[in-house]
């Protein structure tokens, strides 16, 4: 039993959306979580660097102790994870777009994929969409302006639903009906997603569940897990200002502000 934290990363607001489904399943973890803020998007910039900004998050978080790492972060996952697990000795999750429950859960044989450029050009996404290609038509999408309009807190605006009414209707007109939210920025936009898909029968798919089985199943196999009942701890740190690490805070819903 361990009742240190677990550190989550991301470059911004996004990884919040895997930091609530962890706070939902594993009640008892204590959750400490990098927004980088400073140097998002980490989806467009070179590699080299996001792999120098994931890693001053990781040195962060380790100064709290953490037990484990979870990079909630499709893109620094694409840039630095093989860095991450050579340098670092607790175990660390990462995150790749959610191809093959998609592949599986298909009716027309077409999926979307929307991330970033960097995950869509990366290695490990690259080989899982190889691995599924000969059964399911995978048409990738960069999620254009979405991370900044997720920063901006403009989710829900007229502006947000054009953003995505540009993206997603060309897939939804190859005749996706699966769209996988390669970033973890992009579940903060899936009220504006599901108004353009209307009354389409098309799944979002959030890897956010399985990332969270995945950690539970790591705790257990390395006898870290929180004591029952335990009182967690939920702390925010960022490369950006205070009024970004408040941002965090609220953006989290874990808090009444
Ligand atoms: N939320 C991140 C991802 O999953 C990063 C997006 C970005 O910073 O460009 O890819």
């Amino acid at each position: 039993m361990n009742n240190n934290p677990i550190g989550v990363l991301d470059s911004g607001v996004g990884g919040l959306s895997v930091l609530r489904e962890l706070r939902a399943q594993l009640p008892a973890e204590s959750l400490y979580y990098y927004g980088d803020g400073l140097n998002c998007p980490y989806g467009s910039k070179p590699l080299w660097k996001v792999e120098k900004y994931v890693d001053k998050g990781v040195r962060q978080l380790k100064k709290h102790s953490i037990k484990m790492l979870v990079v909630a972060c499709n893109s620094g996952t694409a840039a630095a994870i093989d860095f991450l697990r050579n340098r670092y000795d607790f175990p660390i999750v990462g995150m790749e777009p959610a191809v093959k429950p998609a592949a599986i859960a298909t009716r027309s044989g077409v999926i979307g994929v929307l991330a970033t450029a960097n995950t869509l050009a990366g290695e490990l996404y690259r080989t899982t969409a190889a691995r599924y290609a000969d059964r399911v038509r995978i048409v990738p999408c960069v999620g254009t302006g979405f991370v900044e309009l997720v920063e901006g807190d403009r989710e829900g605006t007229p502006e947000a639903l054009e953003a995505v009414r540009r993206v997603v209707e060309p897939l939804l007109e190859r005749g996706a009906d699966q769209l996988v939210l390669g970033c973890t920025h992009y579940p903060f936009l899936a009220a504006d997603i599901r108004a353009v898909i209307a009354s389409r029968a098309v799944d979002l798919v959030d890897p956010a569940p399985a990332i969270v089985r995945r950690v539970r199943s790591l705790l257990e196999e390395h006898d870290l897990v929180a004591q029952p009942g335990y009182t967690p701890l939920y702390r925010f740190f960022t490369a950006a200002d205070d009024h970004y690490r408040k941002m965090l805070r609220r953006k989290s819903g874990f808090f009444d502000q």
